[in-house]
């Protein structure tokens, strides 16, 4: 059977891998504690599970959400208000605001809404695996943009060489940054828009982790001065407020993007349950508490984590954003030998960064979405199995 040429430019999904792998050696008896996946354990907020089930008697509900085709009313105000109030930004729900089934595809509609066949695209290495398939997808071209440490984690616009940055089209990027935990400073965002603006290049700044942050302020590309002229932000309710399984998110910002990419959606799915919506708008108007209680216990895993890597030799200052550590490997090893040892030796599975790119080789990723009680045996077994760990001075 004949299959489209553009999918065999997609390399395996680096969590299927990492699942078969899991599911092979658990097959074969063994205990396995992974810390690749970022993937929140706790429950939905419960007030959030009761609002789906209300909404979901509600014969009305059981039709096409397609009424409202950018998402509810509703829905959309609900966003507006949160993004009022959490991040001081002011949306316009009738034209620059539309829902979507999560973040990763909002990555997809905006490249079918704006990116054309050929184009030349900036996407951060390392970065999101989801971005370049949604580039490839179109018939565009991703061009890497170095992310370095010693940049903490931003990529240096300055060095994009002036050629790459006339014939690009648009940019993907994210911070707080998956995989690196970098967040982005207001310098930054008022420097990514000024080179967006100088080169006609469409923003599509990822968000999902906006909420994510410990000890800075939370920030939305949308803060920076003239951001709406030149892209747009996507946002979720999958990492916040532990509902990565239900599937609703948004995107916010240049109007002319935001429905660039609502047309693309009317073409292809029919929209988010209402139920679900009806839900979010709970999650978004009710649940800040909530999210004070799960960066509480991100910030405490965070911390035993860190011990733990210190005591083996680690010396490493984290950035300040998402669930993530992103930690240099020790002399001697790739990231993926890295993963594989500390994998042998305790049956804890970490993400290895070159993964992410290119750009990401020389890190391993740690999630702290795991349940406390297995983070702690993951660490006593790093503790007690793993020694002798050179790093560079
Ligand atoms: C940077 C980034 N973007 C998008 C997503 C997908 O999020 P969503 O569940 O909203 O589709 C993830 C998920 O891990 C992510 O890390």
């Amino acid at each position: 059977m004949q299959t489209a040429e553009r999918l065999s430019k997609i390399p395996p999904y680096l969590f299927m891998t990492l699942r078969n792998k899991i599911n092979e050696a658990r097959a074969r008896g063994v205990d396995v504690i992974s810390l690749a996946i970022g993937d929140p354990v706790e429950a939905t907020p419960g007030n959030v599970v009761e609002a789906l089930a209300k909404a979901s008697r509600d014969k009305a509900n059981h039709r096409y959400p397609t009424d409202e085709e950018w998402g509810m009313a509703a829905f959309r105000e609900a966003v507006a208000r949160w993004y009022s109030r959490r991040y001081h930004v002011a949306l316009d729900p009738e034209k620059e605001i539309v829902a979507l089934i999560g973040s990763k595809e909002g990555c997809h509609h905006f490249a079918l809404g704006v990116i054309n066949p050929g184009d030349l695209v900036l996407v951060t290495d390392p970065g999101y695996p989801g971005y370049k398939p949604s580039i490839w997808f179109v018939g565009a071209v991703p061009h890497p943009v170095p992310m370095k440490g010693e940049n903490n984690f931003l990529p240096d616009l300055d060095a994009i060489p002036a050629d790459v940055a006339k014939r690009a089209t648009a940019f993907y990027l994210n911070y707080p940054n998956n995989p690196t935990g970098a967040v982005a400073t207001p310098g930054f965002l008022a420097d990514l828009v000024a080179f967006a603006r100088n080169y006609n290049i469409a923003v599509c700044y990822d968000n999902p982790y906006s909420e994510v942050v410990f000890g800075v302020d939370r920030r939305s590309f949308l803060n920076a001065d003239g951001a709406k002229e030149v892209g747009v932000e996507l946002n979720s309710l999958s990492k916040p407020y532990n509902m990565t399984g239900w599937r609703i998110g948004m995107a916010c910002g240049n109007p002319d993007i935001v429905k660039a990419m609502a047309t693309s959606k009317a073409n292809t799915d029919s929209g988010v349950f209402n139920a679900i919506q009806y839900a979010a708008i709970e999650a978004l108007d009710n649940c800040d508490d909530f999210i004070v209680e799960m960066l509480h216990i991100y910030g405490q895993r965070r911390e035993k984590v860190l011990a733990t890597l210190r005591d083996l030799g680690w010396r490493y200052e984290p950035p300040a954003g998402t669930f993530y550590l992103w930690t240099p490997v020790p002399e001697g090893f790739s990231s993926s030998e890295f993963c594989d040892f500390v994998f042998e030796k305790t049956a804890v599975v970490l993400a290895p960064g070159a993964a992410y790119g290119t750009n990401g080789e020389g890190y391993v990723r740690f999630s702290l979405t795991v349940e406390d009680e297995q983070l702690d045996e993951a660490l006593r077994r790093m503790r007690n199995n793993i020694e002798g760990l050179a790093f560079a001075t």
